[in-house]
């Protein structure tokens, strides 16, 4: 796992954005996974800029989000869906057949999430997935419990997670307790995996994630596993790291 140590929170989504841009140029049609909440954000504006100078085009980019809130209607100020369309996809010239967003209001969602595998195989599989995580460190919705989850399910949020979001809606009991997410599983078999965090609230989390062992209670922990992760994190994430476990960027 390797580990990048970027100054602040914007540096962290400058140096995000050029390892995307990397990505889509030398591959111009890759599948790329997303992720939402406030630690991508930096990113998106800097990818955005990146395109309006022409230094990508996302033309034949295909894209599948991690995660949806369930049964909160897509054209909520909170779904994911909006976070997409007013963060990026509606400032680039993705082709909007190429976008893939889970459906928080599928009617069968045991049918509906085995498609949205097979999309993701018939795709080829993700090239670069993009994670956030959370102070428990979720990633995705894969909240901490007994086993690592496989597959694109619903789930339940915990409490933290509940808290934690609620932030962005006007009272807790508006929060949606489920969500449709990929699971570790379709995450892990992602190419290429970064991963960002910015603030103290995630130093425990990131610590956890790097050095703990591997354990479901830590979901993050599994990416101790995988073949090609880079985290890209702010100082104050970094705060509970060893110094000598990172590159400072
Ligand atoms: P945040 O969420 O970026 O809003 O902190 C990350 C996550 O919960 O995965």
């Amino acid at each position: 796992m390797k580990i990048y140590v970027c100054k602040d929170y914007e540096r962290m989504g400058r140096v995000a954005a050029n390892y995307l841009a990397a990505q889509i140029n030398i591959k111009p049609d890759s599948v790329l996974g997303l992720a939402t909440g406030s630690t991508p954000v930096g990113m998106y504006k800097e990818l955005v800029k990146k395109y309006e100078s022409r230094d990508i085009s996302f033309k034949d980019i295909v894209t599948f989000n991690l995660d949806e809130y369930v049964n909160l209607p897509k054209e909520n100020i909170n779904s994911y869906y909006t976070f997409m369309h007013e963060n990026l996809f509606d400032k680039i010239d993705i082709n909007p057949e190429n976008i893939n967003m889970p459906d928080g209001n599928a009617k069968d969602f045991d049918s509906y999430s085995k498609e949205y595998e097979k999309a993701i195989a018939l795709k080829g599989g993700i090239d670069l997935q993009v994670l956030g995580i959370g102070n428990n460190a979720h990633i995705g919705f894969n909240e901490p419990g007994e086993y690592f989850s496989k597959e694109t399910t619903v789930v339940d949020l915990t409490r933290s997670t509940i808290d934690a979001n609620s932030r962005f809606f006007d009272s807790i009991d508006e929060v949606p307790n489920q969500a449709i997410s990929m699971g570790i599983g379709t995450i892990f078999k992602s190419e290429k995996i970064i991963l960002l965090a910015s603030g103290k609230t995630k130093a425990e989390a990131i610590k956890n994630t790097v050095n703990g062992p591997i354990d479901p209670h830590v979901p993050a922990s599994i990416l101790q596993l995988h073949k090609n992760v880079l985290l890209i994190i702010d100082e104050q994430a970094a705060s509970l790291l060893d110094k000598n476990c990172y590159e400072t960027v």
